[in-house]
């Protein structure tokens, strides 16, 4: 099942270092770029990519759900599969 593509583009987030995130790997959630539990009832297949900072920092998420190194943005988001495709996804209305 693919994600859904939240965001065009990557959050760029406060995280603390300890502190438990789900990063939400399906798309579909309105808490983005975190898990806010849609993916049960709507990419059950995939599973949010949970995480601990070792240290307090600010980190840039990927919002298209494309990245290969999960949760960072590695400038997947840049090329025209995700700039050109319409934004359709629940996570926009
Ligand atoms: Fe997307 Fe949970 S809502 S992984
Ligand atoms: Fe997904 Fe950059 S926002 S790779």
């Amino acid at each position: 099942m693919e994600p859904c593509i939240a965001a065009k583009h990557p959050f760029r987030v406060d995280v603390k270092s300890g502190q438990r995130y789900s990063w939400c790997a399906c798309g579909y959630s309105k808490k983005q770029p975190f898990c806010d539990g849609s993916h049960k009832a709507l990419a059950p297949k995939i599973s949010p990519f949970r995480f601990i900072p070792e240290q307090d920092g600010t980190l840039l998420l990927c919002g298209c759900k494309h990245t290969s190194n999960a949760p960072y943005c590695d400038g997947t988001h840049k090329q025209d599969f995700v700039q050109k495709v319409p934004l359709t996804c629940p996570c926009y209305s």
